[in-house]
């Protein structure tokens, strides 16, 4: 990792950002408008990086300001279901936070299971539930790490609280819950999506339980904010469909900017 930190620190005059974020499918658009004075490097030239290849994830670190905040934005993430390990899935969170960040808002698109969130609702993530199958700190442990770290808080609670007063200022509405990870790429089934509304789920996605695991290895703070894109499996009478992704979170992209940018201010 020294190589793609060192090139990192070389092309963005050694930056020390204190924020990250990993915006997730169809969420781009915040890095895009939002950042003040970006610098953005494509994966691609990015050495002993991996390649996005999830449709609706850019593939572009961003770094850059804003609300006088100094940030480093990953557009696009890795998944199990590209193939990839879970060392290359938290690659984005593991050059954060070897940046230095101490900061982590992770967003993503998931399909709703409580029955009170719509397509385009947005859900700060109060807990998780890791149904990959898989954990990023398996294997030798990697300096600054912890070998067992505490679940018990993986959100953060001040940000949360933070979060949540800056969806008031914003006129946002935001709903609240608890987040499982499946390794995908196939929908859940309706009999799954039962079965996890049984144990209290509110949402279900591909992504994020790896990399909020690796931030809390490192004692990096996480906030999490996920796009309700789609009722979940059997819920809504329709099919799910990966278009229906996009479309949620292009109809959401003011809100989430929005809010983004308000919580920016507070944290
Ligand atoms: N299931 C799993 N992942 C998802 C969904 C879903 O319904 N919607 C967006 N990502």
């Amino acid at each position: 990792m020294t190589e793609t930190l060192d090139y990192i620190r070389q092309r963005t005059e050694d930056k020390t950002p204190s924020i990250g974020m990993i915006l997730g499918s169809g969420l781009n658009e915040f890095a895009d408008n939002c950042i003040q004075d970006a610098i953005t490097i494509p994966y691609s030239d990015i050495p002993g990086f991996p390649q996005s290849t999830a449709p609706g994830h850019k593939g572009n670190l961003i770094m850059g300001s804003t609300e006088g905040k100094s940030v480093v934005c990953m557009q696009g993430r890795f998944h199990k279901y590209e193939g990839y390990g879970m060392k290359e899935v938290t690659a984005t969170i593991r050059l954060m936070a070897d940046l230095g960040i101490d900061t982590f808002i992770v967003t993503n698109a998931s399909g709703g299971i409580n029955p009170a969130f719509n397509a385009g609702d947005l859900m700060l993530i109060t807990d998780h539930v890791n149904n990959i199958g898989d954990n990023p700190l398996i294997g030798p442990m990697e300096p600054g790490t912890v070998r067992f770290p505490d679940m018990s808080i993986a959100y953060d609670l001040d940000l949360r609280e933070k979060a949540e007063a800056a969806a008031t200022n914003a006129g946002v509405k935001l709903h609240k819950g608890v987040y499982l990870a499946n390794p995908g790429p196939s929908f859940e089934t309706p009999a799954e999506i039962r079965a996890y509304a049984s144990l209290g789920i509110d949402t279900v996605g591909m992504s994020t339980v790896p990399e909020v695991i690796y931030a809390r290895s490192r004692g990096i703070r996480v906030l999490g904010i996920s796009l309700i894109s789609n009722k979940a499996a059997g819920l809504s009478g329709q099919l799910l469909t990966e278009e229906e992704v996009f479309e949620a979170a292009n109809a959401a992209k003011d809100s989430i900017s929005g809010l983004m940018q308000e919580i920016l201010k507070t944290i």
